[in-house]
């Protein structure tokens, strides 16, 4: 298949873009490399690199002749950036996507597999949660996915065009940027390890996350892409174990061979205390049972 990764020069993407090119696609990336990196791709015949915007009418849909499938990851990914900048993350992350799906059904595209978020969540009235679980997001960022999700569902009721939203929790593997505040803990952990500093844990640790490998993420992005075509609607995508950071610690020390200092700071302020999901549709509909972490 030709397929178009949105923000495929990032995290998710260039794993995603790994996994396409290994099972003999044809992938093309557009990618504004506001927060991914050229250098997350290796070069490879089978792909191309594109530097646009998603906001750009005109760079979209030349970036979506040709294309069959289409994985939208390209979002202003930071919860505090859409707090105090929501004109612009609004801008990036539900105008950017409502043009990517407009250019996708008007270049006849088959399928789209966009990234939604845990954040639609919020603090959840009852825990595990499901993909029936109200939206309650905490965040503009959270409200811009669950826009994202509407829009799809709009899409698909109003011209035909196949969707399904991943709603990811919280991802961790290898090219994760940790140089962020607001970068993911593992990724920030594994940086303090590598430098000798302690861990700065917020609150008291026993905040619960489930952490989903990069690997499993990407494979199921690209299942439901190419594969599973007729799963729709919207997918949480987790391991269906959940920790507290303080184990994730125990077991980031075990695999150090040593024990790690912390040091406690205040909890940051609203933010979700325990995250717990049990995956079905994941495992059920997409086949993937991404591995947790061993605790
Ligand atoms: P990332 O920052 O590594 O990837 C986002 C990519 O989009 C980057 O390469 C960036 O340069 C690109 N981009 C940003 N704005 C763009 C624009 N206007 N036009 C074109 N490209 C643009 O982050 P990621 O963790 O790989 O996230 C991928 C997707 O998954 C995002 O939609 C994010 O909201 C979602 N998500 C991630 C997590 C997680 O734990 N990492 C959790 C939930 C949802
Ligand atoms: C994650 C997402 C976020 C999404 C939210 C919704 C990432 C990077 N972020 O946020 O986009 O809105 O899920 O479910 O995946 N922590 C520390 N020390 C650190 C860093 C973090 O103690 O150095 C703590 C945080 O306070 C939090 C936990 O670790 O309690 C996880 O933090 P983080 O990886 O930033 O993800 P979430 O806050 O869960």
């Amino acid at each position: 298949m030709h397929v178009l990764v949105t923000g495929g020069a990032g995290f998710i993407g260039s794993h995603s873009v790994d996994l396409l090119l290994a099972q003999g696609h044809q992938v093309r990336v557009l990618d504004d490399l506001s927060s991914g990196k050229a250098e997350n791709l290796q070069p490879h015949p089978a792909l191309e690199l594109r530097i646009g915007d998603i906001r750009d009418r005109d760079a979209v849909h030349a970036a979506m002749v040709g294309i069959d499938a289409v994985l939208h990851l390209a979002a202003q990914v930071f919860v505090p950036v859409s707090i105090d900048q929501p004109v612009f993350s609004a801008s990036v992350n539900v105008l950017g996507t409502v043009q990517v799906l407009d250019a996708a059904r008007l270049a006849g595209v088959r399928r789209v597999v966009y990234a939604s978020s845990a954040a639609i969540y919020g603090t959840p009235a009852a825990l595990p949660v499901s993909e029936d679980t109200p939206s309650r997001p905490l965040s503009p960022y959270g409200l811009e996915k669950y826009i994202d999700e509407q829009y799809a569902a709009l899409f698909q009721g109003l011209h035909g065009l196949s969707c399904c939203g991943m709603r990811y929790f919280n991802v961790y593997g290898p090219r994760q940027d940790p140089r962020s505040a607001y970068s993911g803990v593992i990724s920030r952990f594994q940086d303090a390890i590598a430098a000798g500093r302690p861990l700065t844990v917020f609150g008291d640790g026993l905040q619960t996350r489930d952490f989903v490998s990069v690997f499993d993420v990407a494979r199921a992005n690209c299942t439901a892409l190419t594969e599973r075509t007729e799963v729709q609607g919207v997918i949480n995508v987790a391991t269906g174990t959940s920790v507290t950071l303080l184990e994730l610690i125990a077991a980031l020390g075990r695999a150090a061979g040593r024990e790690l200092e912390v040091q406690h700071l205040p909890g940051r302020a609203g933010e979700v205390r325990d995250s717990r999901v049990v995956p079905e549709r994941l495992w059920q509909e997409l086949g993937i049972r991404g591995a947790a972490i061993a605790f």
